[in-house]
Order: C-alpha cells, then sequence, then structure tokens
C-alpha cells in the first residue's frame, strides 16, 4: 500500500486537476515508494500566479530577516538529516554516506546563504561628477522556476532554492519525477521553517508539460535548471528574456602524468567514476593516462575496483543506477565500446540482486580513442574510457577534445605542469592532486562549452544568478549636472 502524496501550491497541499498519477521507484529492489500527482498545466499555473502573490511582501522583508527562514531550514535539515539520508537511499538509490553528504551540502547552502542576508553586497564606485554618488543594489528577479535532477535530490534543490530565496525570489519547482518523495520531504521542512505561503511551491509531473509552462509563462522571471543537454538546450530556446541558469553535464577527465602518486591517483579514480554510480555530471569519464606509467595505473585501478561491492546503498559501495533506461543505456554504450574496439578490462554487466534493481558492474574500457563515442558523450553510469597519451600537451589536447567542460583533474607533483594546466584544461572546475568530484558550496559551480550558458550558481554566484543589479546614482549637488557630456 503506498502513499499518494500532493502538490504544495499557496501553502496548501492539494491534489491536481488531472486526476493522474505516477509510481516513484527504489531502483535497488523496484519497490514503489509513493505515488505522485501527475499534474496539469493548470496546476504550474496556479503555483506561479500564488508565487507571483506572495513575491509583493516577500521581495519587501529585509533580507537579514528572510535568513531567519533560511536559518531555521538549516536547523531543520540537521534534526532530519539521517531520515534524509536513508529517503535517498530509498528513492535515488546512493550509498548512504554520500546521501548523508548530499543532506550535508544542503545544510551548509542554508548555512552560507542565511548569512547572505546581511551581505549580499553591491559595490560604491565614484562618480564623475562632484556632489554625486554612485552604487549598485541587489534586487529580486521575481518568480523563479527551479528544475531540478534525481542525481542530488537534496543539495541541488537546496543550492538553487536558498539563493533564490534569501534574495528574495519566490520558487514553483519541479522536481525529477525520478525523487518526487525526497521533494516532498524537502518542502515539508520548508513549510515548518516558516516560509509565508506561496514563497515556496512544488509542482511534480513530466517534465515536458510542466517544464513548457515555466519556460513559456511570462510571469516566470528566472530559471535554474541541471539536468541533460536536449533539455537545457530547449530552455534556452523557448525561455525569450528570462535569466536561465544552466548546469547541462560534463565528460569529465582526470589526467595522469608520469610522475603522479599512482595509488593517490586511483583513489581518486575510482571516487570520481564510480562514487554515486557515476551518476555525478562530475563523474570521471575518461582518464588520460602517460603511457609510460599506464600499465601499473591500470593493476593498481582494477585491484582496487575489485574490491568495491554493488547492491543496495545502505550496505554497499556501488548503489543501483537511478531506472532502467539509464540500465540500457549503459548496456547500449559498452555495446559501443565493443564496436569501436576499445577494451574492456572490467565489468561490463547489468547484474540484478535476488532478481531484482538497476545494477551495473564498475567498468573500465582501455586503449580507448578520444573521438570514440565513449570517450565522447555522457554515459551517467559507472563506465570509465582509459585513454593513453605520449606527453603533457597531448593531454590537455585530449581533455579539451569534448563539447562538453564542467570539470577536470591532474595528478603530478610537477607544480608548473599542474599550474599550466589550471589554465590550459577547458573547464568550469580544476582539481590538482585530487578526483573531478566534490566541489564546495561556498564556490561557484558550473561549467564552459556545452556545459552551460556561462552561469554558475552556490556560492556568491548563486547571489548573481538570483538577482538582478541596480545602478543608483544619487546626484546631491542641488543642480543639474550632466554626465557623458563634453562642452
Ligand atoms: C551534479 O552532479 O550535478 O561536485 C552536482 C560534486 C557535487 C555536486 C555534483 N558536490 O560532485
Amino acid at each position: 500500500m503506498v502513499m499518494t502524496y500532493k502538490n504544495y501550491i499557496s501553502g496548501r497541499w492539494i491534489v491536481s486537476d488531472s486526476g493522474k498519477f505516477f509510481l516513484s521507484d527504489n531502483p535497488a529492489d523496484d519497490s514503489s515508494v509513493g505515488n505522485f500527482q501527475m499534474s496539469s498545466r493548470a496546476d504550474i499555473q496556479h503555483a506561479i500566479v500564488s508565487a507571483e502573490i506572495a513575491f509583493k511582501s516577500w521581495k519587501e522583508v529585509p533580507a537579514p530577516q528572510r535568513a531567519k527562514y533560511l536559518f531555521n531550514m538549516k536547523a531543520l535539515l540537521i534534526e532530519h538529516k539521517e531520515r534524509l539520508a536513508r529517503l535517498i537511499v530509498l528513492e535515488m538509490g546512493k550509498q548512504i554516506s554520500e546521501a548523508r553528504g548530499d543532506v550535508q551540502e544542503a545544510i551548509d547552502i542554508f548555512e552560507y546563504m542565511a548569512g547572505e542576508g546581511r551581505r549580499m553586497f553591491g559595490h560604491t564606485t565614484p562618480s564623475e561628477l562632484k556632489d554625486k554618488f554612485a552604487m549598485t543594489i541587489r534586487l529580486p528577479l521575481g518568480v523563479v522556476g527551479l528544475i531540478t535532477p534525481w542525481n542530488f535530490p537534496i543539495a541541488i534543490p537546496a543550492w538553487k532554492s536558498a539563493a533564490a530565496l534569501i534574495c528574495g525570489n519566490t520558487i514553483v519547482w519541479k522536481p525529477s519525477s525520478d525523487t518526487p518523495l525526497c521533494a516532498v520531504e524537502f518542502t515539508k521542512l520548508i513549510i515548518e521553517a516558516g516560509f509565508p505561503h506561496g514563497t515556496f511551491n512544488l509542482v511534480t509531473g513530466s517534465g515536458e508539460e510542466l517544464g513548457d509552462e515555466i519556460v513559456k509563462n511570462q510571469i516566470v522571471r528566472g530559471i535554474s535548471f541541471t539536468g541533460s543537454r536536449d533539455v537545457g538546450e530547449k530552455i534556452i530556446r523557448h525561455a525569450g528574456i528570462k535569466k536561465v541558469g544552466l548546469e547541462l553535464g560534463g565528460k569529465n577527465a582526470i589526467v595522469v602524468l608520469d610522475d603522479a602518486d599512482l595509488d593517490l591517483a586511483v583513489d581518486g579514480v575510482v571516487w570520481g567514476a564510480f562514487g554515486t554510480t557515476g551518476q555525478r555530471c562530475t563523474a570521471t569519464s575518461r582518464v588520460i593516462v602517460h603511457e609510460r606509467v599506464k600499465k601499473e595505473f591500470e593493476k593498481k585501478l582494477i585491484a582496487s575496483v575489485k574490491r568495491l561491492t554493488i547492491g543496495d546503498g545502505k550496505n554497499h559501495n556501488i548503489g543501483p543506477l537511478i531506472n532502467s533506461s539509464a540500465v540500457e543505456r549503459c548496456i547500449r554504450y559498452v555495446g559501443l565500446g565493443h564496436i569501436e574496439q576499445a577494451k574492456l578490462i572490467y565489468g561490463g554487466k547489468h547484474i540484478k540482486i535476488n532478481g531484482k534493481g538497476n545494477f551495473f558492474q564498475p567498468t573500465i574500457f582501455t586503449n580507448c580513442k578520444p573521438s570514440m563515442r565513449i570517450c565522447q558523450d555522457e554515459i551517467f553510469g559507472p563506465i570509465l574510457c582509459i585513454i593513453p597519451v605520449k606527453n603533457f600537451d597531448e593531454a590537455i589536447r585530449v581533455a579539451n577534445g569534448v563539447s562538453y567542460g564542467l570539470s577536470s583533474a591532474i595528478y603530478t607533483k610537477d607544480m608548473t605542469k599542474a599550474f599550466q594546466a589550471i589554465h590550459k584544461l577547458e573547464t568550469g572546475l580544476t582539481y590538482v592532486n585530487s578526483s573531478t568530484i566534490g566541489s564546495e558550496c561556498h564556490l561557484p559551480f558550473g561549467g564552459v562549452k556545452g556545459t552551460g550558458n556561462g552561469t554558475r550558481e552556490a556560492g556568491i554566484s548563486g547571489i548573481d544568478e538570483f538577482s538582478e543589479i541596480k545602478t543608483v546614482y544619487f546626484d546631491y549637488s542641488g543642480k543639474l549636472q550632466k554626465a557623458t557630456i563634453d562642452d
């Protein structure tokens, strides 16, 4: 008997007028965790109007006062951390300590953004003229639409909503249909934190219909989306003159030079490639290794991967993939790897445990060519490609030879090479002697090239994403002064 959950609009839990529902499943054993509203365009319109009404008063609340609600949310997330982490394991499948980390990121960003309530800096600068003052202040955008993925079902909604709320925006949230229960539980804490009715609205259902309305609706002034490139491109095409923030994935590489500490590099690669079962935008999907150390690196890598256990996230290192289409995608790419004549040296198979679940073995291809599909496409699963190179310049060329640009890493003891790599790698994040995953919430997060449209979220960039800058000129000369006039 699964529970049915509702949308949260205008301070009330309400059913959709569609009369339709969908189930969310546990990816480790295929059981259902809840039944959710398959909402209609009318539901999302209702949410948008409710957010528009709430905006009128929320924007007038001084930011340090708004911060109090965010501090409440932080305290509630701490109180419910273990319960939420277990819920993430249940609905999304990630390993329990990673799930705790997911909630911890949410705690940290609510704390950080609450602090912004007393900063939210603009700047002052001299005017060209005497007795005139110039400065910038920040204003909210208005109603913002948040469209979030399932792979960080608590952290990513927190990154977006904490920044949006402290800036004075009101929210319409469409979470992934793979993790709607996490969304409902997050929303319950938002309610308990006391945010005024209408500031935060949750609508579950299909991205196609609800996302389309959020993107096209004239009341919505900002959109923040984390997800696939295809959807991101659609959003950009239809959003018109809204402010849009996008994070659209990666094909992230770790470069291992011949002077690297190979044990350290192996630890970073295993964590980056197989942590969260490879289902992070920042996951390591390519290792670009100097040919002189390739053999030794592979030996150590396989020895390390053999120690990983596969099963439900509560008791194992590698949890399930999110759903059956993710499994099919991994199977398809393993097939492509064979056709392209990459050499499979580990894994490659979908497995079931007690006949159930979307499990997939950690999978390693070597002798890969940079142009192979497995080295170009974002697979979003535990599939790693090893590409041998002859020198540093080739390594950088190969690392940059993809359409994405989210995260990268280099393992070397040569600090000159490390700094050169920082400058040359075309990604929004670069790690030195550390894996491609594990960004911290007070630093900007996002990517270049096909990963996004130049925006960043988290840290101070989150404030930039969700605020407008107003430039203020204050003339106290008591006479008409003309700037930019040459007479
Ligand atoms: C994502 O996969 O979209 O850096 C976000 C990391 C995490 C965030 C990943 N802190 O891996």
